[in-house]
């Protein structure tokens, strides 16, 4: 009797299980979970007609590659606003810009976060702006820019993070100001995608749906649409379709995927707009840097980490030095100076060139080579006012020049 029922049990239970598993599957098949699998959303499309899916649809292939990522300055350099992310203070006493002729405070109302302008000795009243993006990943600053409609504007009040506190916008005078229209020049440098909804490149106006914020996978490996399809169609390919293999490319090419916003504002457009630009292609096809003809026109070390490096003798006196040769892309290693000092080393071993200097200096971690051979440089072109009697303080920026520097100018 016992045995009958506990086999009927075993039975009963089998259908069940059965029965089950024939409607997942025919859930999957024909439901919405599959077509999402296999149709995942698109994000914007690129001029060239491809699909950008956005990182999230990479973790579940390249985990430790996302999570690494999500901590660099690329991916934090540009967002939409909110309280994790805007470095500056909407605390009482310590929310004032003031500047000669206009103060700015800055005040969180609900969840959302505005600049208010009160132009002094004026009643004109000015509405409050809203912070709607942040620029910057916060490392030395940030800036922030609001919509009016859908057209974009720069606050006149940015953060600079060595003093933690309000400042001046780069560039704006030291009473009111209109707010400055944002063309593509911010977002070029500092996020993934953005579409115009103007023809003229001389337009502010951008589509708010298709704007891909951070500088994500798909801003140096190409909108990836194909390869995710591929990938999640063909679980048992192990060779990467659809997607550009970088080490395949030359070191021009290399450079190139870098150079975009490492090599000055490449201010002149020749070809497209400013994300036409596709990995593997011709840089200097679609832009380049206004030519001053002044062969004393210093590089400036703010974004011209190309330049600076392409006229050093490390990378003329060697055949395969590129930017990866020092950063791994997808990991933060600012400060990690037993790692770029080991990537000197690997070059500069003993019996090929060492250091020849003898003379240390207490104040330089004595192991630092950048320190002596790359020291931070005040940049010209980036300077902030910090508030209304001082100067115009430099941005700090670590050159690529690597060379020999007289003493005084070592610095961590
Ligand atoms: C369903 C799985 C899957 C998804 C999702 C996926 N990939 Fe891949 N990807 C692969 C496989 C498999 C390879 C080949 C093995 C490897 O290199 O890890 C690969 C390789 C790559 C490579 C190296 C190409 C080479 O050979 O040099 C890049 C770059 C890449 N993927 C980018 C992306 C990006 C960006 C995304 C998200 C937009 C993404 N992948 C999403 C499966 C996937
Ligand atoms: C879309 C433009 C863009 C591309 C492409 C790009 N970068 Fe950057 N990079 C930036 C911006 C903007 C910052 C500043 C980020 C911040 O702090 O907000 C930055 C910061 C960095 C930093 C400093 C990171 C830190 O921790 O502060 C390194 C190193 C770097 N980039 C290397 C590279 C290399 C190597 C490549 C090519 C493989 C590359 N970048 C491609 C725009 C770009
Ligand atoms: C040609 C590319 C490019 C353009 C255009 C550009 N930036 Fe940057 N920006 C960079 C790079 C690269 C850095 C990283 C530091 C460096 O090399 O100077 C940076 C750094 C910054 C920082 C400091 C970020 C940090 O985390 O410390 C801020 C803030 C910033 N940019 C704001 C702006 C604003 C606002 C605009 C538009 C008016 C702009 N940038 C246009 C490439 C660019
Ligand atoms: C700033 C540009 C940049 C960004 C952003 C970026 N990559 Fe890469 N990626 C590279 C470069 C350059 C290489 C080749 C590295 C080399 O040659 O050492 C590479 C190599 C790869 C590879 C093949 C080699 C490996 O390490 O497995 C995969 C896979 C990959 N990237 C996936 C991703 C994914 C996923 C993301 C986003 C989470 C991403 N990448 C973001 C520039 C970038
Ligand atoms: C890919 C190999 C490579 C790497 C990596 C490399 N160098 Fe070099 N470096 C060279 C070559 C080649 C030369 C020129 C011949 C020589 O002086 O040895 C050179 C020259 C130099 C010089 C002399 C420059 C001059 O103007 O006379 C200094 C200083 C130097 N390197 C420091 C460094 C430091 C510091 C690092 C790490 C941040 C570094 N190098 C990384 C290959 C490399
Ligand atoms: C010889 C090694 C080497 C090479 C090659 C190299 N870098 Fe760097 N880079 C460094 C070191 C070292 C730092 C300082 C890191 C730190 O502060 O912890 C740095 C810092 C940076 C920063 C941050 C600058 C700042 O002050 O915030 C950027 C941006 C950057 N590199 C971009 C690039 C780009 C783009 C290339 C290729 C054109 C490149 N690097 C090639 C060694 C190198
Ligand atoms: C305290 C400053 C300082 C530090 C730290 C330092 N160097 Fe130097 N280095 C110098 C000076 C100064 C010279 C030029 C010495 C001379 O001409 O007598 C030099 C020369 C060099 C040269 C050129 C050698 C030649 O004779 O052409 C190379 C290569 C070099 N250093 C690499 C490195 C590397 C790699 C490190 C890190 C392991 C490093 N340096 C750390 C100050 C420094």
């Amino acid at each position: 009797m016992a045995i009958i029922n506990r086999k009927f049990f075993r039975n009963y239970i089998m259908v069940i299980m059965l029965l089950g598993l024939t409607t997942l599957v025919f859930h999957c098949k024909n439901g919405t979970k599959e077509s999402e699998y296999f149709n995942p959303q698109v994000l914007a499309t690129h001029g060239n007609g491809e699909h950008f899916v956005g990182s999230k649809t990479c973790m579940e292939c390249h985990r430790d590659i996302y999570n690494a990522h999500l901590n660099t300055a690329h991916f934090n350099s540009g967002a939409i606003a909110d309280s994790s992310n805007i470095k500056g203070s909407f605390k009482e006493g310590t929310n004032i810009l003031d500047l000669n002729a206009v103060e700015f405070q800055m005040l969180k109302n609900g969840e959302y976060f505005y600049q208010h302008t009160k132009i002094k000795n004026r009643s004109t009243e000015i509405p409050p702006s809203k912070f709607d993006i942040v620029i910057g990943s916060g490392v030395r600053g940030q800036s922030y820019l609001t919509w009016d409609n859908d057209e974009l504007y720069q606050l006149q009040a940015s953060y600079y993070t060595p003093t933690d506190s309000w400042v001046n916008s780069p560039g704006y005078p030291t009473y009111y100001d209109e707010p400055r229209p944002i063309r593509d020049a911010c977002l070029k440098c500092h996020i993934t995608f953005a579409k115009s909804v103007e023809p003229s490149p001389q337009g502010n106006r951008f589509d708010k749906s298709q704007m891909i914020y951070g500088i994500d996978c798909e801003r140096c490996h190409g909108p990836s649409a194909k390869h995710v399809v591929f990938h999640r169609e063909n679980p048992e390919a192990l060779e990467a379709k659809f997607t550009l293999k970088i080490e395949g490319l030359n070191r021009q090419q290399r450079l190139d995927l870098c150079a975009q916003c490492h090599s000055g504002p490449r201010s002149i457009v020749l070809k497209g707009n400013s994300f036409s630009y596709f990995p593997g292609e011709d840089l200097n096809q679609y832009s380049k840097n206004v030519d001053n003809s002044n062969p004393d026109q210093k590089l400036d070390v703010h974004g011209n980490q190309y330049g600076l490096l392409t006229s050093s003798e490390c990378f003329k006196q060697s055949a395969t030095m590129d930017c990866s040769t020092c950063h791994d892309p997808h990991r933060k290693e600012r400060g990690n100076t037993d790692y770029f000092n080991s990537k000197c080393i690997s070059c500069h071993t003993e019996g090929e060139t060492v250091c020849s200097n003898t003379v240390m200096d207490k104040h330089i971690k004595a192991n630092s080579c950048i320190s002596c051979h790359m020291p931070t440089t005040p940049s010209q072109a980036m300077m902030v006012q910090l508030d209304r009697d001082s100067l115009e303080t430099s941005f700090n920026i670590r050159t690529h020049l690597i060379a020999i520097y007289n003493k005084d100018m070592w610095r961590d």
